[in-house]
């Protein structure tokens, strides 16, 4: 008697597989500006017929809401939900998030970023407009990118994390993946920061248009993440690890414009001591002014080192082109050895963050299709 045994048969190119996966599902952490603006922004567009992955959830620290009914109502809801008392957040134990399923991170939470890495290995796709996970610990940074490479088809999508979508990230992995070596990467990374001293004609107090800004949502929800540089600081960092070099945050050298008592100072306290940045910023303007100088924060990287600082740049410094909170980066390489690439736009607001979240997005739904 014989047996017939029957094989699967080769896939055919272009064939469907028979095993239908499930679309791929949002979850939204972060209910704030950019997250708000995000479930704004998709909602727009599918109601112009864009298709998008369905939301499955939205959450923020207080709570979790189903987003399978009217994401926008579920946005009011959890920024409606009262303080939570401590604990665990609450998408902790009630996620229910299964593999190409898409997380975005609209947080700036060290504990969320934490968890990039094991979504990742769970086959959870990742967008992020958090810098903490590329932009803070190396070993974390590590861990993100050895997550992608043991699941090839999972995606980490973080250009809202440096110059909210401008094509930096993209343009130096492709240079990077090119051949290419990144020699020096130099700019104006702090949309918040180049509004401010573009702004700062000496007809207003600095301490006036930081509050200014912070209304306007340039600012990180602590202005004192950008005035301290920590915000450039991290996005150095990110530029940096793009580029193949692994450095550590300390590496990179710092100088805040806080005075001590409003580094010291608790939140509630920060807006009224905002004025003890005034005095010494005036002077160094004063000073910038008597030389044909601007002031710019910059961050630098180079063969010699990494920094991030105020500097006093001639006007007619390329750097010095920027206007309101444009974004301005110069990337030497070997192949742009004589003349830097320059990458310039608009590098702050919740709509152009939300429109990178949602690129990315889009990006990996495209490649789950
Ligand atoms: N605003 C901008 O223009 C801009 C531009 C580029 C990048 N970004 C980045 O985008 C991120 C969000 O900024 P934002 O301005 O939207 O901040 P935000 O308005 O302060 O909102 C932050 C949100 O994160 C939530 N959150 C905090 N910890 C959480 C946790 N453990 N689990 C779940 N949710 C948590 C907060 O929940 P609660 O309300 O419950 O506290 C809040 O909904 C930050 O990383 C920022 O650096 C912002």
């Amino acid at each position: 008697m014989s047996t017939v045994v029957s094989l699967p048969l080769p896939a055919r190119r272009g064939a469907r597989s028979p095993v239908q996966r499930p679309a791929p599902r949002l979850a939204l952490l972060g209910t704030g500006t950019v997250g708000s603006a995000f479930v704004a922004r998709c909602e727009r567009l599918r109601a112009q017929g864009m298709a998008l992955p369905a939301f499955a959830w939205l959450s923020n620290s207080r709570v979790l809401v189903n987003g399978e009914g009217d994401p926008r109502r579920a946005v009011e809801e959890a920024r409606a939900a009262p303080a939570r008392a401590g604990g665990r957040p609450p998408w902790v134990e009630n996620e229910g998030l299964r593999s190409d399923d898409i997380v975005i991170d609209a947080t700036a939470s060290d504990g969320v970023a934490g968890w990039h890495s094991e979504w990742l290995a769970r086959g959870i796709h990742m967008v992020t407009a958090n810098k903490l996970g590329n932009g803070a610990d190396l070993a974390r940074a590590q861990a993100i990118a050895a997550a992608q490479r043991e699941r090839p088809g999972v995606h980490y999508g973080d250009s809202a994390t440096v110059g909210a979508g401008l094509p930096l990230l993209r343009s130096i992995r492709e240079l990077v993946a090119g051949g290419d070596r990144i020699r020096m990467i130099e700019g104006v990374l702090s949309g918040s920061l180049a509004w401010l001293f573009d702004r700062y004609d000496g007809s207003r107090a600095f301490s006036e248009l930081v509050r200014e800004a912070r209304d306007a949502g340039f600012t990180e929800p602590d202005p004192r993440d950008d005035l301290g540089g920590e915000d450039v600081r991290r996005k150095l960092l990110i530029l940096a690890r793009a580029a193949g070099v692994p450095l550590e945050p300390h590496a990179v050298q710092v100088e805040s414009l806080l005075p001590e008592a409003l580094a010291q100072a608790t939140p509630a306290q920060v807006d009224e001591r905002l004025v003890l940045l005034d005095a010494d910023l005036a002077e160094r303007r004063r000073q910038a002014c008597a030389d044909g100088a601007q002031l710019r924060f910059v961050g630098r990287f180079d063969d010699d080192g990494i920094s991030v600082g105020l500097r006093a740049l001639p006007d007619a410094h390329p750097l010095c082109a920027g206007r309101g909170t444009d974004n301005l980066v110069a990337i030497g390489s070997c192949r742009y050895r004589e003349q830097p690439l320059v990458i310039r736009g608009p590098g702050a607001g919740a709509e152009v963050t939300a429109a990178a979240l949602l690129d990315d997005v889009l990006r990996i739904a495209r490649a789950a299709a």
